[in-house]
Order: structure tokens, then C-alpha cells, then sequence
């Protein structure tokens, strides 16, 4: 932040020491203008088809996947911890994704399913589901394909269905990641035409091409259906804030409830910018290739992990972000306890 025009000017060495408010722990305490707790924190969620079964993910380490029954316990701590809400990512088998991604709109979708158990066994905590198809089409896009076009006015009509069976679910929270065209509106017009007006939009609203995103599509298995395909036509381009501004804005006069930037460290610029543009409720998330990086450089012993993932997810708070999510939530809220 800039001086303010308002003050005067600052008092010269010696008699400033800016030092003297670090000197010790209570008056860093004191003066410290940004806390993380857990009340901050979304824990994602990775779902497994079957029961009484998990698995790790190799590429995110402290990360597993959980089948629906061995889910709810961790939901459980993240309720003792204080964490407010869970976002759900399905693993969906193979034999159930397919080119138009239809498994999206099964009620009884695995996503579907973990949305009833959670909601029957959990009523306090919030529910986000993702709104796109790639984890459910057999190419690995967020939305319909026709000869290598990823279509946008089509691939409304299906996210629009998907996140209306999300609501129907239990779902709190619908959070379309797609990047389509119009997606907010079409979204909120839906739900608010079945009875779902009391059902909040979180638009991944800048949500940009990147390549940090690699270990989550190797979580959710959708990396190997894109292969060297990417996502460039609806995802932003890296290289743009601006354009941020912009499709921020559109989302918000569409009618998000709540707007996301994505990735988060490398794109803290943006955060700061939509929050001061718009003073809406502005989430960032910690995506998975950040995570890995803490979490490998960790193993190595190259870097304090724990340290790193606190100061890093600090600088969400300071950047403007309202909300993180991270795959560290549940570490992170344990961690601050103690
Ligand atoms: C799917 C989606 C992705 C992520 C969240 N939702 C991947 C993608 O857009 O390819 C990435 C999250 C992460 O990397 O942690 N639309």
C-alpha cells in the first residue's frame, strides 16, 4: 500500500527504528496486520468409486483419495478444526466417462452421492461442488468437443444440468471452473428456476491455463485423457490481468455470489486487483502444482514445508484473498491449533 497522501512524513533514523516493533514476540503479535486461522481455510476433496478404501496420490504428497465411507471422517475433522466448507473433486472410472461427459448429470454420480452422505451426516459443513466436465469426458476437456472445438453454447446447457443436480444433492456451494461464456447466468437462472435460490455461485472467475494444475489431473485421472492437449481456448492466457478485471466482472453482473482467482501464488496480483476492483467475497485457491512444490522441495529437505505452506498461504490473506483453498487445509488448521 501506498503512504497515505494524509501522513506526515516519516521520521528519519535514529529517531524511527522500525525495528523496535519486531524486537520481540508480543509486539510482533500486536502490530501483525494480517492472521491466518482456519476459519479461512477450504479443504478439496478427491472421491473414490467403491468402499472402505483410499489411495495416494503420488504427485501431492499428503494427499488421498477417499472412498465416500472413508471420507466422512475426515469431514468429521475438518468440522473439529473449524474448517467452514469442503470442495468434492469424483474420480470418475473410466467405463463412466464418455465424449458428451453425461455421468456430469447422474443423480446418482459419485459426486452426487458423497453430497447426500456429507449433507445427512454433516449438516453444518459448507458443501462446494465443481461445475465443469473434465472429469467426466473421455477427452478430458471442460466441455463438449466437435472436431477439436471446445464448444460453448452447448456446453452450457450440460452445466447448467450438472449444477442443478449438484443443488438437488445438497450442494451449498456450486463453483463452475469450466471458463465457458455465460456460464454464471445461464447457472443462476437454472437454479433459481428450480428452487434453488438459496444456492451460492462461487465462479472460478479468473481462472487461467496453467501448467501448475498437472498433479490435479493426475488425482482426478483426467491428465491422461487430455494428453497434449490443453486448455487455452477458455482458460486465460497467463500473460493477462487486465483481462481478469474483465471476466470478474462479467461473473459478478451475471450473479456470483463469490469469485475466484486461479492459480494463487504466482497470480497474487490478481487477487489484490479484483479485490480492490470489486469488494466481493474473493476466494484464491492453492492449486496442486504449488502444493507439490512445498511439499518436494520438503522431502528433499531443501525447504522448512511447513513453514513454507504457512508464510505462502499468509500471503493469500495479505494479497486480499477472503478464502483459500488448499490441499494443506486440514495440516494447516492442526498446525495453528497447537
Ligand atoms: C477442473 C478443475 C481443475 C482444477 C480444479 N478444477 C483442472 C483443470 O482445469 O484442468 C485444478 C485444481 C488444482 O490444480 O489443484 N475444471
Amino acid at each position: 500500500m501506498p503512504l497515505s497522501r494524509h501522513l506526515p512524513p516519516l521520521a528519519a533514523f535514529p529517531r524511527s527504528r522500525p525495528r523496535r516493533l519486531r524486537r520481540t514476540a508480543w509486539i510482533r503479535s500486536l502490530v501483525a496486520e494480517h492472521r491466518l486461522c482456519s476459519a479461512d481455510l477450504i479443504q478439496p476433496l478427491f472421491v473414490l468409486e467403491g468402499s472402505d478404501r483410499s489411495e495416494a496420490v503420488a504427485s501431492m504428497p499428503g494427499v488421498q483419495r477417499f472412498t465416500i465411507d472413508r471420507l466422512l471422517p475426515v469431514i468429521e475433522r475438518c468440522c473439529a478444526l473449524g474448517i467452514p466448507a469442503v470442495a468434492l473433486f469424483p474420480v470418475t472410472p473410466a467405463e463412466r466417462k464418455s465424449a458428451g461427459g453425461e455421468e456430469a448429470c447422474n443423480p446418482e454420480n459419485l459426486l452426487c452421492r458423497a453430497m447426500r452422505a456429507i449433507r445427512k451426516r454433516f449438516p453444518e459443513i459448507g458443501i462446494v461442488g465443481d461445475v465443469a466436465l473434465d472429469p467426466y469426458t473421455s477427452h478430458g476437456q471442460d466441455g463438449l468437443v466437435e472436431e477439436g472445438r471446445v464448444l460453448n453454447d452447448e456446453t452450457l446447457d450440460v452445466l447448467v444440468r450438472q449444477a442443478c443436480c449438484q443443488a438437488e444433492a445438497g450442494c451449498d456451494v456450486v463453483a463452475p471452473s469450466d471458463m465457458m461464456d455465460g456460464r454464471i447466468g445461464a447457472i443462476r437462472a437454472a437454479l433459481d428456476g428450480n428452487g434453488h435460490d438459496e444456492t451460492l455461485i462461487l465462479a472460478y472467475a479468473a481462472k487461467y491455463a496453467s501448467a501448475f494444475y498437472g498433479p490435479f489431473r493426475d488425482a482426478v485421472g483426467s491428465g491422461g485423457a487430455l494428453g497434449r492437449a490443453d486448455k487455452k481456448t477458455y482458460q486465460m492466457d497467463p500473460a493477462n490481468g487486465e483481462e481478469a478485471i474483465r471476466e470478474v466482472a462479467h461473473d459478478i453482473a451475471e450473479g456470483a455470489d463469490m469469485v475466484m482467482v486461479k492459480p494463487g501464488l504466482p497470480y497474487l496480483d490478481v487477487v489484490r486487483r479484483v479485490k480492490e476492483a470489486f469488494q466481493v467475497p474473493t476466494m484464491a485457491y492453492q492449486v496442486s502444482g504449488e502444493y507439490a512444490m512445498i511439499k518436494a522441495a520438503g522431502e528433499k529437505g531443501w525447504l522448512d514445508a511447513d513453514a513454507c505452506m504457512l508464510e505462502s498461504l499468509l500471503a493469500f490473506k495479505r494479497a486480499g484473498a477472503d478464502a483459500i483453498l488448499t490441499y494443506a487445509a486440514l495440516e494447516t488448521a492442526e498446525r495453528l491449533r497447537s
